[in-house]
């Protein structure tokens, strides 16, 4: 067994397609699109500070580079916005260089998550990671990548994944666990271990409805499982079958964490979380909230009812 199980590092894949926002994302990268002024990557890099992780390492792919680019110094704009009395916007650039180290690491085609994952491998070494996917959005007080690693600590050797349950109407969106309850007195009810973990899986296949949301520890020897699956869900190589793998030698645990999920990868996710984001927002959030009291939703309704019939 290792000795060490400092979780270090958060690997956090950007090399996707992101198909359900084309065709925005032929020349943007998903990752870019803002929710509340802020790109999801923020967020993503922002959590991993915040859960104490030093290194991130981006898993870019073709036309990701601007994702990099993001995170740079930019000592010419920071310079010119003092100049023009913008002290506040110059703070918040040169914040950004300063959440992590970022590294990246070149996805060469989207073979799936697990592949992006694997070309991590020599970037984090011989030691467990967090994964952050940033199209699923959470917001908690406690990061949920805090929360995953506070499990960890508690439970390994083993991954860990954030889970919920969904529901029954959207088993079909998760990777889907089967899992048994782990007595824990200080997490009592939030850790299961996983059976299995079948990927979007039809209603009468699922085993349950504890979904898995985009947040996971992982041990190192999740690359040789990885370097062992075949194509599954999708034609791509899935982390799930990897983690199916991997539960042959030690467990996979399903940690219940806290916080609002938004799948921000999809358009109806990505309004819903750029509206809760903005009622937070000082800036804006009376405005927002007038705008929406002023919108009388059920009379939209009706005229569109209307429309159709007519
Ligand atoms: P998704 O399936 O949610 O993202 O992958 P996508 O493929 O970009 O978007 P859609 O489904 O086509 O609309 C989850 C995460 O894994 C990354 C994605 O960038 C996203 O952050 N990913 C996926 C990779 O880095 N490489 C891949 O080969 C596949």
């Amino acid at each position: 067994m290792r000795t060490s199980a400092k979780i270090r590092k958060a690997v956090i894949p950007v090399a996707g397609l992101g198909t359900r926002f084309l065709p925005i994302t032929k020349t943007v990268p998903k990752e870019m699109l803002a929710i509340a002024g802020k790109p999801l990557i923020q967020y993503a890099v922002e959590e991993a500070a915040a859960s104490g992780l030093e290194t991130v390492i981006l898993i870019v792919g073709r036309g990701k580079r601007l994702l990099t680019e993001y995170f740079r110094e930019s000592p010419a704009l920071e310079d010119l916005l003092i100049q023009r009395g913008r002290e506040a916007e110059a703070e918040a650039l040169r914040k950004l260089p300063q959440l992590a180290e970022i590294r990246t690491v070149w996805q060469d085609f989207p073979h799936g998550l697990a592949h992006a994952i694997g070309c991590a491998r020599s970037q984090v070494g011989d030691e467990p990671f967090a994964v952050i996917l940033p199209d699923a959005l959470i917001d908690s007080t406690v990061p949920c990548t805090r929360q995953l690693i506070e499990c960890y600590e508690r439970h390994h050797p083993g991954c860990v994944v954030a889970t919920r349950l969904v529901d029954p109407c959207d088993v079909e969106r998760f990777g889907i666990l089967d899992v048994v309850p782990v007595l824990d007195p200080c997490l009592s009810g939030r850790v299961f271990r996983a059976i299995s973990l079948i990927e979007r899986p039809r209603p009468e296949y699922a085993k349950s409805r504890y979904g898995v949301f985009g947040r996971y520890i992982l041990e190192p020897e999740i690359f040789d499982c990885i370097d062992r699956i075949r194509p599954g869900f999708g034609g791509e190589l899935q982390l799930s079958d990897a983690l199916m793998r991997y539960s042959n030698q030690s467990p996979v645990l399903g940690f219940c964490f806290e916080g609002a999920h938004y799948d921000a990868g999809d358009k109806f996710g990505f309004l819903q979380a750029s509206i809760e984001y903005a009622l937070k927002d000082p800036a804006i959030s009376d405005r927002l909230r007038r705008q929406l009291a002023a919108w009388d939703v059920s009379s939209v309704a009706i005229r569109a009812m209307n429309a159709s019939i007519q």
